[in-house]
This record gives structure tokens, sequence and C-alpha cells, in this order.
């Protein structure tokens, strides 16, 4: 079965569009029988992530989707669990994919399942010594102390370090996701779903490709010494997901976006491809399992 991996469409940023059209008619070219989108399609306009999906139009195999975190950005009153749950398996069916988030797939004996992936934090750099109240808001201490709306996280300031003061970094999620319930809890009802759709797929599949827009191990977190990015690092996944992984023996691929750094590694049995597409250069994989 071969299959075509690629990541980070990002089709509603400008300098962002040529290139993934470019990718997509390469993609489009290709002799394959599957391929995984792995997420960031779009943007806060769902309407565009559809725009995105549909470069894959002339794709001859079957087409597989995870969401990736800007796919779940949001305006005021919009629900992004909504989002994940109802609208994005809607726009992939209308587009002609299959949204692995909701369920996995077969394809010639090989098991397809996938998430968004999320973080609780597991990520965050012990070093900084930053409060655990700052990732959860998504904001560092330096950017909360500048910014209105965040006096209640810098009222008492005893328990930061000095130099996290001058850390003005913001996770943009923090902004246009909206989620009705803890980034833990959504990582903890996702690693749920996965878990179930893996349990499914070893029943009868020959061996397991899972793909997921975050990261799911921190060996694949790209060391950052600038303290902004350092902050920034707590974003980019979940261990929970690899623990998930490494408990399934046929899982033989994980493949995953996000971090826009290409980084391929071998964990315990698995063989993880992080695509590393950016904003303007994209790339895709091909494997044969
Ligand atoms: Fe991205
Ligand atoms: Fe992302």
């Amino acid at each position: 079965m071969r299959l075509v991996v690629t990541a980070d469409i990002h089709y509603d940023i400008v300098r962002s569009m040529k290139p993934a059209r470019k990718v997509a008619e390469q993609i489009c070219g290709l002799d394959a029988d599957a391929l995984l989108v792995l997420g960031d399609v779009g943007g806060r306009d769902a309407d565009i992530v559809r725009d995105g999906l549909r470069l894959f139009d002339k794709f001859k195999g079957r087409r597989f989707f995870v969401a990736g975190n800007h796919d779940i950005w949001t305006s005021p009153g919009e629900d992004s669990l909504d989002r994940l749950e109802r609208v994005l398996p809607e726009i992939c069916r209308e587009a002609g994919f299959h949204d692995l988030g909701v369920t996995p797939a077969e394809v010639e004996g090989v098991g397809l399942a996938g998430s968004i992936g999320w973080y609780d934090y597991s990520f965050r750099p012990e070093r900084l010594g930053i409060p655990l109240r700052f990732y959860e808001a998504k904001i560092a201490p330096g950017a909360a102390s500048r910014l209105d709306g965040y006096a209640h996280l810098v009222a008492d300031l005893s328990d930061v370090p000095e130099e996290a003061m001058h850390i003005g970094t913001r996770w943009m999620d923090g902004e246009h996701v909206r989620l009705p319930m803890s980034d833990v809890d959504l990582c903890q009802r996702l690693v749920h779903r996965a878990a179930a759709h893996l349990r499914e797929l070893e029943k009868h599949c020959r061996t397991i490709v899972f793909g997921i827009h975050h990261l799911p191990f921190r060996e694949l977190v790209p060391h950052q010494t600038h303290p902004g990015w350092a902050f920034g690092s707590a974003f980019l996944g979940s261990t929970r997901f690899g623990e998930l992984l490494l408990n399934c023996p046929k899982v033989r691929y994980v493949f995953c976006g996000h971090s826009h750094r290409e980084h391929r590694l071998r964990i315990g049995h698995i063989d993880c491809i992080d695509v590393g597409c950016t904003y303007v250069a994209k790339r895709y994989e091909v494997v044969e399992v």
C-alpha cells in the first residue's frame, strides 16, 4: 500500500497559497493508494479548509484528513469542539476526504487512524520555571504583564522567575480556540478516542499507520534555546499520545506536522516522521506499508 503524507497546507495564509497549490499538483500526479493530510489546512474561515482540501480533487487514491489546531480557530460565538467534531467531518465529506479523527479506516490491510492530537503542557520546559497558570492562559509572563486582561495572572509574581518576565510569547490558540473544556480534558478525550480506534484496527489489520497533527513524542520537539520558543514548546503536543502508540505493537509509522520542522526518528517499534512543511516550503512523504 503506497501512502502519501503531507501537512500544514495553510491555505488561508497568502504566502502559503502558491506553494500549497504546487505541492497538491505534485501529489495529485503520484501513483498512490492513499493520501493523508495532517491538518492546518485553513483557519477561522472553515470554507478555506474546504478549498484547501479540494486542491487534492484529482488524487486518484483514497483521501484522509486529520485536523490541525488552526483548523479549529473560530470567531466569537463559535465553538472549536463543534468545528472539530461536526463541521470539519462534514467539510471532509463534501471534499471527498475521510476524517480519521471520527472513524479509522483500512486500505489493503493497513489500518489508518489519526487525531488532531492536543497539548496538556507535558512538553513544557521545566527549566523556565513558569507556573502552570501561564500555560493554561497560553501567554508568557512578560506578555501577560503588558497586555490588558491578564491582571489575575500577574497579581502575585512571587512564583515567577525574573527571566520569565522578559518572555513576551503568546500562543495564538489562546485567542482563537474556543473550547468548552480545558486543554487537558480535550487531550484526554482525544487519547481515549484514538485508543478505541486502535483497538478496533488491531483486530484485523496487519499493520497500522497513525497520523496526528501535534507531536506525540517529546523527542520530536525541536530544541529551543530562545526562551520565547521554549515557552511555545508546551503547545506542540502531549506525551500521552506517544504512550498510547508505544502500547500498540501494530503501529509501524506515526506521521505528524505542526512544528513546521522536518524530523524523523525511531522510537521503540515506531518510525516517527514529522513532515515539516513550512508556510513557504511544502513537502510530502511517500511510504510503502
Ligand atoms: Fe501549521
Ligand atoms: Fe499546527
